[in-house]
């Protein structure tokens, strides 16, 4: 059984996009080769900001046929999960932290018709998921606290890719493994080389000269992880 697609795919955040043109950022993504479409969704409750709800992610997928994935910054996930797949999400994850009843709410999403995902914060160890392997279709690992755009990669979170591949080997479990948070050119390549195949990027492509070229640069570093 393959445990990791053939390419990593590179997952831009639009977060960092302009709110007031986010058609225009998915035709960009989209003609650039982007994998998929991040979805920050932020309560000001779980997390100290707020972003955007399910009217906007229906209108994104008016827009694109890119995969859309939402990750739910927000507490009471299982309040909201199906409503965000109703909405036209692909992927949905869910904080571990934020759900007591996590296998619960990932059989929700799944029922609904997309992938279900478990999102770990710096200080949630990967242990914690051994009791759900197979519950879920990928694990989001942020590398920084979650709530913002822009901030400082934690290197610790590449002892816990590892460790997380490890996990997905031993029991032969075909799980993506994603990182989110301060992702870019300097570490890149590290983290798919200890086993991430999706990597979330907000600033490093929005706030870039040119964002299709950063698309590129990334993608490029990327598959030189995988070499
Ligand atoms: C942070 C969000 C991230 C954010 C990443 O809470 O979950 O997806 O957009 O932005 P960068 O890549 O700028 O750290
Ligand atoms: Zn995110």
């Amino acid at each position: 059984m393959a445990l990791r697609p053939d390419d990593a795919l590179l997952a831009p955040s639009i977060l960092s996009a302009d709110f007031a043109r986010l058609g225009e950022s998915l035709a960009m993504l989209e003609s650039a080769g982007a994998g998929v479409v991040h979805v920050d969704v932020m309560d000001g409750r779980f997390v100290p900001n707020i972003t955007l709800g399910m009217p906007v992610v229906a209108a994104l997928r008016k827009c694109t046929r890119l995969p859309l994935d939402c990750h739910l910054m927000i507490v009471e996930p299982s309040r909201y999960a199906v409503a965000f797949v109703e909405a036209g999400a692909d992927w949905v994850s869910v904080h571990q932290e934020a759900d007591p009843h996590l296998h619960r709410t990932l059989d929700a999403i799944r029922k609904a018709g997309a992938k279900a995902g478990v999102v770990l914060n710096p200080g949630t160890p990967v242990e914690t998921l051994t009791d759900l392997v197979g519950d879920f279709d990928f694990v989001l690992l942020m590398s920084v606290n979650p709530g913002f755009g822009g901030q400082s990669f934690i290197p610790r979170v590449l002892d816990k890719v590892v460790r997380l591949d490890a996990l997905r080997t031993q029991r032969q479990a075909p799980f993506l493994i994603q990182v989110d948070g301060g992702v870019s050119l300097n570490n890149a390549a590290d983290l798919v080389r200890a086993g991430a195949d999706c990597l979330v990027a907000g600033n490093a492509v929005f706030k870039a000269g040119d964002p299709t070229d950063a698309i590129h640069g990334l993608q490029a570093a990327m598959r030189q992880g995988r070499a």
